[in-house]
């Protein structure tokens, strides 16, 4: 196992030590979270946890529950969910983070609205004290609105690229069914504002800014995990 993998799961092992028989979470999306779905497994498995159900974040995070049995539902039968665990892409101080690297950031915001308690776990290399700093932004648009919304994206001050996929030729098709822009704005001076911007652009459906979310992160390192909480004015923020 890499040092990095290694560094996910004693994340992963952190957040999952959260969930509670009888809880109904929210299962994320990517490599970090695929560790927390697997040992969630193990403990079903072993009956430590029983009773649970989860609802996943993404075709992939469905198809690998499904792998190691945990039950699945909906949000339209539990809009609310205990608790939610996902991995990031970056994430800063405050807890706020980018994600949509592996296309599921759509599901995963509409998760991460419903959860009570929502916990981010990545290895240390996703931390940062800008967000933006060599990390681009994914924006989920629909596909009629690709090319103004695009130029949209750009005026905003970034370099907007169309993520395209492998193993077919064309644009990446999201599970919804849209394309994804990765717009590089460089270093995000004011991610809440940014947030609003995007978001009156027609056509963009969703964008990768993880605002005001999470109020746990557990990072991995070299044989040690990292815990951290967001500061007050992110709560605060959260609340206005
Ligand atoms: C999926 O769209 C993403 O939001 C992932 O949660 C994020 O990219 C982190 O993925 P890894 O855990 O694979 O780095």
């Amino acid at each position: 196992m890499s040092s990095n993998t290694a560094a996910k799961r004693r994340a992963a092992f952190r957040a999952v030590k959260h969930i509670e028989n009888g809880m109904i979470i929210g299962i994320g999306s990517g490599s970090t979270a695929l560790q927390a779905i697997k040992m969630i497994g193990e403990l079903l498995d072993s009956g430590e946890l029983y009773d649970i159900m989860g609802v996943p974040t993404s075709t992939q995070t469905m198809f690998e529950s499904i792998k190691v049995k945990i039950p699945l539902t909906t949000l339209d039968e539990h809009p609310q969910l205990d608790l939610g665990i996902d991995g990031a892409d970056q994430i800063d101080s405050k807890l706020n983070a980018i994600k949509g690297g592996g296309g599921a950031l759509f599901k995963e915001k509409i998760v991460a609205a419903a959860c009570k308690e929502y916990i981010l776990i990545a290895d240390n290399t996703k931390i940062a004290d800008t967000l933006g700093l060599d990390q681009a932004l994914p924006v989920e648009i629909h596909p009629f609105a690709l090319t103004p919304a695009m130029k949209a994206i750009e005026k905003l001050g970034s370099k907007a690229t169309l993520r395209m996929t492998g193993g077919k030729l064309g644009p990446l098709v999201t599970d919804n069914g849209n394309y994804l822009i990765d717009a590089d704005f460089g270093p995000i001076a004011d991610p809440w504002w940014l947030e609003q911007q995007l978001h009156s652009i027609p056509g963009v459906i969703e964008t990768g800014l993880f605002l005001g979310y999470a109020n746990l992160a557990y990072i991995g390192g070299k044989g040690s995990v990292k815990r951290l909480k967001p500061s007050i004015d992110t709560v605060l923020k959260k609340n206005r």
